[in-house]
């Protein structure tokens, strides 16, 4: 018996889907498919063989002609080589407008598979089964797809809503610990932007929060999934609300880019976070004690609020360049409040390098 909820992304639009959250979902996802399909291509990870070809034999078992692919672990998944791979499988396979891709695995799946469905024909019919806390509160949710090249990270790609997502929460049981708390700076952020109640979760059993079977750990995905959904659900295609989603990330971003992408993205966002509270505090509009929130959460799941102190230019140059700044200008998430998320546009160079002083560690 399955015990899902499910969670509307999109009502109102012809793209609108649901995220099915729960253990032991496989049955759900001939219906997340929709009529009409025949073929459906698994793509998975190595490490999630086993559970692609659950995947592939259940659907097979339910009448679709189901294949498998594997592809490189990570961001090695996201190049135009292994699209390139993975359209001549399609093609050999024979898969026209009404099949599908089924992507199982982390966020670099998910992203991969929403873009092989994006440009096969056109478009085609994806779901997602994310495999990761990061792949199920963010990645494999929105509609946003894309890939690497040579001079960054998710230079191409589209926007192609999933036909539904299926949060397997048992398959969190085997992700490394260190990435199953990475994947929770992003509920916290939710937390920070929009609702409160995942703070007051997470502080109320720091410790358990740290495990995929911790008791918050359900609600807290299903909070997290809301807040985007209310998000991309009002702007799909980040023309502006969607835009709170990046707090944190612009400094994180330049952190990850002068680490050479060596840091976790979520330890990167958490920094980002804390400078970005910091920022808003310099700017006048955010109290002391949200400051200290972002502090005292945060290190108490085990992710740093602080970086090195000599990174200055680097990092600098970088947020400038970073691709969600529009123009030349600048524009960072800031926080007016709790869940009150505003935007900074074009700030003072020495007021951006004062936030990076407090949380420099030295
Ligand atoms: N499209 C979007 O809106 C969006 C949003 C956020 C992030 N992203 C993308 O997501 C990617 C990061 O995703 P991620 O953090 O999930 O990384 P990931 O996909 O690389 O997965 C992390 C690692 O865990 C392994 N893994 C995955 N699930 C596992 C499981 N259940 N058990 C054991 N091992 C498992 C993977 O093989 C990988 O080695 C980035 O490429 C980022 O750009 C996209």
């Amino acid at each position: 018996m399955s015990d899902a909820s499910r969670i509307r992304v999109g009502e109102g639009s012809d793209s609108a889907y649901d995220v099915v959250v729960g253990t032991g979902l496989l049955g759900e996802l001939p219906d997340l498919l929709g009529p009409g399909v025949e073929r459906v291509l698994v793509i998975h990870p190595h490490a999630l063989r086993a559970k692609g070809e659950a995947v592939r034999d259940d659907l097979g078992a339910q009448g679709f002609s189901a294949f498998i692919a594997e592809v490189p672990d990570a961001e090695e998944a996201k190049s135009a080589r292994v699209a390139e791979r993975l359209w001549g499988v399609l093609g050999q396979s024979g898969f026209t407008r009404s099949d599908a891709i089924v992507g199982v695995g982390g966020g670099t799946v998910t992203d991969l598979a929403g873009f092989l469905a994006a440009t096969w024909l056109r478009g085609v019919k994806v779901v997602q089964v994310p495999t990761t806390l990061l792949g199920m509160v963010d990645a494999a949710v929105g509609g946003k797809t894309g890939i690497n090249t040579a001079e960054g990270k998710n230079l191409v790609g589209a926007f192609h809503p999933p036909a539904g997502v299926l949060c397997d929460l048992a398959t969190l049981h085997t992700l490394p610990p260190g990435d199953f708390v990475s994947g929770m700076a992003e509920v916290i952020k939710c937390g920070f932007i929009a609702d409160p109640a995942i703070l007051d979760l997470v502080e109320a059993d720091p410790e358990g929060v740290q495990r995929a079977d911790g008791p918050a750990v359900r609600e807290l995905v299903e909070r997290s999934i809301m807040v985007k959904a209310r998000v991309v659900t009002d702007d799909p295609k980040e023309s502006s609300l969607r835009e709170i989603l990046n707090y944190g990330h612009t400094f994180a971003h330049a952190l990850e880019q002068v680490e050479g992408y060596t840091w976790r993205h979520g330890e990167a966002v958490s920094v980002g976070m804390v400078y970005a509270a910091e920022l808003s505090r310099l700017a006048g509009r955010l109290d002391d004690a949200v400051v200290d929130r972002h502090r005292s959460t945060l290190t108490g799941v085990g992710l740093p609020t602080s970086y090195r102190g000599d990174r200055w230019p680097r990092l600098y140059d970088a947020m400038r360049r970073d691709k969600k700044s529009r123009g030349s200008l600048l524009r960072l998430v800031v926080l007016d409040g709790l869940a009150r998320p505003g935007r900074l546009e074009g700030p003072d160079p020495l007021l951006l390098q004062a936030a990076y002083t407090r949380i420099s560690s030295h």
